[in-house]
């Protein structure tokens, strides 16, 4: 089975900081240590309002890093004009709430087809590997394909949300649901990827499924490397997950 990549999300380096104002801690910083540590690429997610990850980051991490940046944005005009500029690596759609605390659901590609369509199509022609991030069902991954997009990626939110929760009945039915929606994706042609939420407790099984190429992975590995810092908290995430591969 190919290798599976580890994208390192780095936004919430961003919140602390941001927490107090001023420059520290670095989220730029934090993406060389993880770059330096084997991440496979960094995330960054520019919200509308700015919350974590900022403009002056973004250019910073495009003149920085010497991995992909997936550039995770929202459907909107100041986003893809903010893209279109950088021409990251990747960009990954997104939904986006103002209200909401983090990305609570897959973005509805079935009822807005022709929207996205539209509004993925410069991305793609600027040479960006377009994602779009969104929960596994059959009309949402059927619609992804038929819009152009190369990548999906997966929400693993409901399985690791359920699995916090001790709901292991409804934690299986998410992971069946990842499982046969990451074969459907991939036999259509599209990359798998997924992510959010996930954990030391929750990679493995997601890890384990041979069409997903990548993981992206931030609010647990940023809050572990408190404890162990980022190196050794990315080095037993890569474990588990080349663990899971090999089994
Ligand atoms: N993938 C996508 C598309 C996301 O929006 C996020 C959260 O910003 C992640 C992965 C990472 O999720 P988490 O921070 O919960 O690991």
């Amino acid at each position: 089975m190919s290798k599976l990549r580890l994208g390192v999300n780095i936004d919430h380096v961003a919140t602390v900081r941001n927490a107090r104002g001023g420059d520290t801690p670095d989220p730029v910083r934090a993406a060389k240590l993880a770059e330096d540590a084997g991440a496979d690429g960094i995330t960054a997610h520019l919200r509308e309002d700015r919350r974590h990850i900022g403009d002056a980051d973004i250019d910073a991490l495009m003149e920085a890093l010497t991995v992909p940046l997936n550039f995770e944005m929202a459907a909107t005009d100041e986003m893809q004009k903010i893209a279109l500029r950088h021409k990251p690596h990747a960009v990954c759609i997104v939904p986006e709430k103002r209200e909401e605390r983090t990305t609570e659901g897959g973005l509805e590609v079935a009822r807005e087809e022709n929207q996205l369509a539209h509004f993925i199509a410069p991305l793609r022609d600027a040479g960006c590997r377009v994602s779009i991030f969104i929960a596994a069902d059959q009309r949402q991954i059927e619609a992804a394909h038929r819009i152009g997009a190369q990548v999906i990626e997966l929400h693993t939110g409901a399985y690791c949300d359920a699995h916090a929760e001790g709901d292991f009945k409804t934690r299986d039915i998410e992971l069946e649901k990842m499982r046969d929606m990451a074969a459907l994706a991939h036999s259509l042609g599209l990359e798998v990827h997924a992510g959010h939420g996930l954990t030391y407790d929750t990679v493995k099984p997601v890890a384990a499924f041979p069409e997903v190429m990548e993981l992206n992975i931030g609010h647990f590995l940023i809050g572990e490397s408190i404890f162990r810092g980022l190196q050794p908290a990315m080095a037993e995430m890569r474990r588990l997950m080349d663990e899971a591969r090999e089994a």
